[in-house]
């Protein structure tokens, strides 16, 4: 019998990361996330936070390193932090993270420091009170400024932001978001808008704003330095000179960076996608519950789904999308 070296799909990629959403509730409505009269998955069809952990504690157990905990949005999720303590307590996991709108952040920065959490992602799209609001469809940007300040005195080893970058609503804060990371010597994501569920608040297609042409705006201010450095993720990075701050760009559209996935995602419902942009799952919250205690038969269930594991996504925002969930039901 071969020695089982952890997660491979078909493809010969190895899976080492595991996004785990453990709420598709917010408190903010962000407009190319989801729909402004959203219908939230009723609580009891929600994986139980022992199911989220036990899920966890398998992939750990076959080779993942990384887990990252999203949404919507995870502080909102009650006693969310058993999660991160649980979790973080296993010595095979490397990094264990969080993506979140910070607006929790003052309440819990600490204590998830103290749980384990190596990495925080914040989301700020905008640093204007007005943008901010109409962007997240109510949210108060001094409450997310708050999350910030607040994961910068816990002493996290990485703290970055991510901003979705949408042409005529933000693309002109480029510069003055990466003069606020300079100055708190953070790193930030921009992000390409994924056609995630249907909206109808813009044409995802006329707001469309490209990493090359962000790339271009800020190389007008500063000097872009490209590295080969990763955080694990997708992010293509550049180096300002002589600061901290890493800049980085998610480009699902114009760089595909499917060949070096590693990464599958656990849904709030217990579902296990295989891809952000395509369908393929397996239903592991029956296999929990079929099994309950019987690590066994959830690790096979799990080796089995690589399978499953597609090539890549098919993006197109020419065409409404065939992919029906939107970012908060599938771990953003
Ligand atoms: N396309 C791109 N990014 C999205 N996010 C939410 N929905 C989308 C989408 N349709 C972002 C959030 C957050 C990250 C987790 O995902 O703004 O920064
Ligand atoms: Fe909430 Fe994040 Fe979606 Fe905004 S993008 S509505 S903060 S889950």
């Amino acid at each position: 019998m071969t020695e089982f070296t952890g997660l491979t799909d078909r493809f010969g990629r190895h899976v080492n990361y595991l996004r785990i959403s453990v709420t598709d509730r917010c408190d903010l409505r962000c407009v190319y996330c989801m729909a402004e009269d959203v219908q939230f998955v009723p609580r009891p069809q929600l994986l139980t936070l022992e199911e989220i952990t036990r899920i966890g504690r398998a992939f750990v157990n076959l080779g993942v390193r990384k887990i990252r905990i999203t949404g919507g949005e995870p502080l909102t999720r009650r006693n969310i932090l058993q999660v991160f303590q649980e979790l973080g307590q296993l010595e095979s996991l490397q990094d264990l993270t969080i993506t979140t709108n910070g607006t929790q952040l003052h309440r819990y920065a600490k204590d998830l420091q103290k749980a384990g959490v190596t990495r925080v992602n914040i989301s700020i799209d905008s640093l204007h009170e007005d943008r901010f609001r109409a962007i997240t469809r109510n949210g108060e940007l001094h409450r997310t400024l708050t999350g910030i300040d607040s994961a910068l005195e816990a002493g996290f080893k990485r703290v970055k932001l991510n901003a979705v970058i949408l042409k005529n609503r933000n693309h002109d804060e480029v510069q003055s978001l990466v003069a606020f990371a300079v100055d708190r010597g953070i790193d930030i994501s921009f992000i390409e808008e994924m056609p995630l569920g249907i909206i109808d608040e813009h044409d995802r297609a006329a707001v469309y704003y490209s990493s090359d042409q962000i790339l271009a705006d800020l190389t007008r201010h500063y000097e872009m330095i490209p590295t080969t450095e990763s955080t694990g993720g997708p992010s293509r990075y550049y180096r300002i000179p002589g600061m901290d701050t890493r800049v980085g760009f998610i480009s699902p559209h114009s760089h595909n960076f499917c060949d070096q996935c590693n990464r599958v995602r656990l849904t709030a419902e217990g579902r296990l996608l295989l891809c952000l942009g395509q369908e393929h799952s397996i239903d592991l919250k029956r296999v929990v519950r079929a099994h309950p205690g019987d690590e066994s038969v959830l690790q096979q269930a799990i080796i089995d789904s690589m399978d499953l594991k597609p090539k890549g996504h098919d993006f197109d925002l020419q065409t409404q999308p065939v992919i029906f969930r939107h970012m908060n039901t599938t771990g953003g």
